[in-house]
């Protein structure tokens, strides 16, 4: 399977789970070889799409930091990363995006009938790959993560040009949406090391906090990031007429006058280039862009916060380990791509 880029500043991180994370690779690799090329290239395809392999990351590393990476570890961890991917696949569909990680998104490069089925056949192998593990929690977690981020994106769709909606409902939808996923890979890791139940929920919780900041920086680049470093379609958020932090922000502290014009923007199918640049400008000279970076900075303090409650750790390699999930969070933090 092919290589990923280890982020810039988490080469320590990614060297404690080195040999584990390549275990995860080939396993990616054996499992998701095809005897039909056509559906083979189409597979292999969509991982290039995945990126830097962030939840086999945290699954390993808070296996590791609560007793040690078994083969069990492995296999959850391709198979949140194959669930990843097959969330990315159908998400371009529904957003209509056509590159991703600077590369044609499937729909794009095949069509979306058979990016759909890339994305079912790809949530049918994680299922499979997980079944040498003989532990029912782990398909009850697994299934509970894909059934929480579908019940995110759903509650997205049914919230379509709601852009009255109050935080409490861009919160459930990015919770389900990003952070059950996150959250997943973190409880797996601690589970599958056979921590108890409150340690399991501490790491559940830092997962869960890292995931909904990581949706806000990620909401926050489809309005102000660079298409040229994040490597996907941006703008898509307006486009496809969905609420998100910046714009709720803005719109429940404007005037009357500016908000009646937002809206009506907003409201139309066709928005132009121009258009998208000046809501650019307005969200971040009226302070929109930086209350919603202050909230997703929170979150990583309380996912810190988190981490720092936990039980004190035992061996150099578990404090190691700890010490990368707050890399992590700094990476989440800083990262503009
Ligand atoms: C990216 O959001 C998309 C997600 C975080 C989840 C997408 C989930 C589904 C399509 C439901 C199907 C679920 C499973 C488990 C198969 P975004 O569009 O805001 O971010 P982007 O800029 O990376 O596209
Ligand atoms: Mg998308």
């Amino acid at each position: 399977m092919t290589e990923f880029p280890v982020p810039a500043g988490l080469e320590r991180a990614y060297q404690l789970i080195q040999t584990e994370l390549n275990h995860v690779t080939d396993l990616l690799g054996n499992t998701l070889r095809h005897y039909y090329p056509e559906i083979d290239a189409m597979v292999r395809y969509s991982f290039l799409l995945g990126g830097k392999r962030l939840r086999p990351v945290l699954l390993l590393l808070v296996g590791k930091a609560t007793g040690g990476v078994t083969q069990e570890h492995i296999r959850a961890a391709a198979a949140l990363e194959m669930i990843h991917t097959a969330s990315l696949v159908h998400d371009d569909i529904l957003d209509g995006a056509t590159f991703r990680r600077h590369l044609a998104t499937i729909n794009a490069e095949w069509d979306p009938k058979s990016a759909v089925l890339v994305g079912d056949l790809l949530l049918a192998q994680a299922m499979l790959v997980i079944t040498p593990c003989n532990d029912i929690n782990v398909y009850r977690l697994l299934s509970h993560a894909c059934f929480t981020t579908c019940e995110g994106e759903l509650l997205q769709t049914t919230t379509r040009s709601r852009f009255d909606m109050d935080l409490a409902q861009y919160r459930a939808i990015i919770a389900g949406k990003t952070a059950a996923l996150l959250e997943c890979a973190c409880r797996l890791g601690a589970h599958l090391s056979g921590a108890e139940s409150a340690i399991i929920e501490e790491y559940a919780l830092f997962g869960q906090r890292l995931g909904m900041s990581f949706q806000i920086i990620d909401d926050i680049l489809d309005l102000v990031g660079n298409e040229e470093s994040t490597g996907k379609t941006l703008g898509t958020d307006i486009i496809n007429h969905k609420p998100t932090l910046p714009l709720i922000h803005y719109l429940s502290h404007c005037g009357a006058g500016e908000r009646t014009d937002l809206l009506a923007i907003l409201a139309s199918d066709t928005i132009s280039a121009d258009q998208l640049a000046a809501i650019r400008t307005l969200l971040k000279e009226s302070g929109s862009i930086a209350a919603a970076r202050a909230e997703a900075d929170q979150l990583l303090t309380e996912a810190v916060q988190q981490l720092d409650k936990s039980v004190p750790v035992a061996t150099q390699e578990q404090k190691a380990s700890r010490l990368a999930l707050e890399e992590i969070a700094q990476f989440v933090q800083k990262r503009n791509h």
